[in-house]
């Protein structure tokens, strides 16, 4: 594809992933406490880790993505003395064997692929790190067939939906927190067992907000080369548009066809696609 890209297990990876780090992942040591913020690229990871941060306010420690680095991450995230949130891209069945085993708590965070499809179109274009795409067109089938980097979003979602009971894993929903962040965040603060008055869940939708967030990194009171996404160190990348349904003015019908020909296939026995928000 590109000097940017290389194949790892069948999906696409950045050279910012290398294939010595990949291969050393199943060595990984976890530990009971650690917690996986999973997402396919674009589904709104930052904004999850945000809330997380508010919500254990200190004594935690939100990693780099663990697909993100060379062989030196393994003992790098070793040396880390506090609870560790551990984000990350991977597709379940290479997620380190030790989470399985230790049965760590996941969150999982899920968007209208539609919308993650044309964030993502967005990321290639402005993100170095990606290589560079004809147009729409081209790149809405690359998409479609799992072309693009970290591979299928059916396949992805469809990996940690199999196994969701092992890990006891929490699926939120992007559009679902748009609607109603307040709700969502008594939700996280549930399953991760953390006590929280009304008021304090209040304070987190407010500083968590697209509109913050995003002036946080212009303004920069926050690290602007601090990300949750393997893709990108870069920030700045991260606040587009925060809406729902921008897929309406990219998708030409025939796309939005083709598209929901492969979802209603791919997605058939899914019981989350019950609750992904797919017409928005
Ligand atoms: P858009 O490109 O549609 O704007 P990720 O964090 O997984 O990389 O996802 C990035 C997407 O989440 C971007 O979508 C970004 O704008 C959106 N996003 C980031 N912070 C958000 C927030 N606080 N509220 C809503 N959407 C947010």
């Amino acid at each position: 594809q590109s000097d940017l890209i290389h194949v790892f297990n069948g999906i696409p990876f950045t050279t910012r992933s290398s294939a010595e780090l990949l291969r050393s992942l199943d060595e990984f040591q976890a530990r009971h406490d650690d917690l996986l913020l999973v997402s396919y690229p674009k589904s709104g990871t930052h904004w999850l880790a945000e809330i997380m941060k508010h919500l254990y306010s200190s004594k935690v420690s939100i990693t780099s993505p663990i697909e993100f680095g060379n062989v030196s991450k393994l003992e790098e995230l070793s040396n880390i003395p506090t609870k560790r949130i551990i984000p990350t891209h991977l597709n379940f069945n290479m997620l380190p064997a030790d989470f399985k085993a230790k049965k760590c708590k996941a969150i999982y965070i899920i968007r209208n692929p539609k919308d993650t499809a044309v964030s993502l179109f967005h990321y290639y274009r402005d993100n170095p790190n990606l290589p560079t795409i004809e147009g729409w067109g081209t790149y809405f089938d690359m998409f479609l067939h799992g072309e693009v980097v970290c591979g299928s979003w059916f396949d992805h979602i469809l990996s940690w939906e199999e196994h969701r009971n092992e890990m006891g894993t929490l699926f939120l929903y992007y559009e679902a927190m748009k609607k109603d962040i307040f709700q969502s965040v008594k939700k996280i603060s549930h399953y991760l067992g953390i006590n929280i008055t009304d008021n304090e869940v209040h304070e987190i939708c407010k500083k968590t907000s697209f509109s913050e967030m995003k002036n946080n990194v212009e303004k920069e009171n926050t690290d602007p080369n601090n990300t949750v996404c393997s893709l990108t160190s870069n920030k700045k990348l991260i606040f587009r548009k925060g809406t729902v349904g921008d897929w309406k003015q990219y998708f030409s019908n025939k796309q939005n066809r083709l598209f929901d020909e492969m979802y209603n296939t791919k997605m058939d026995s899914s019981n989350l696609a019950k609750h992904i928000h797919y017409d928005n």
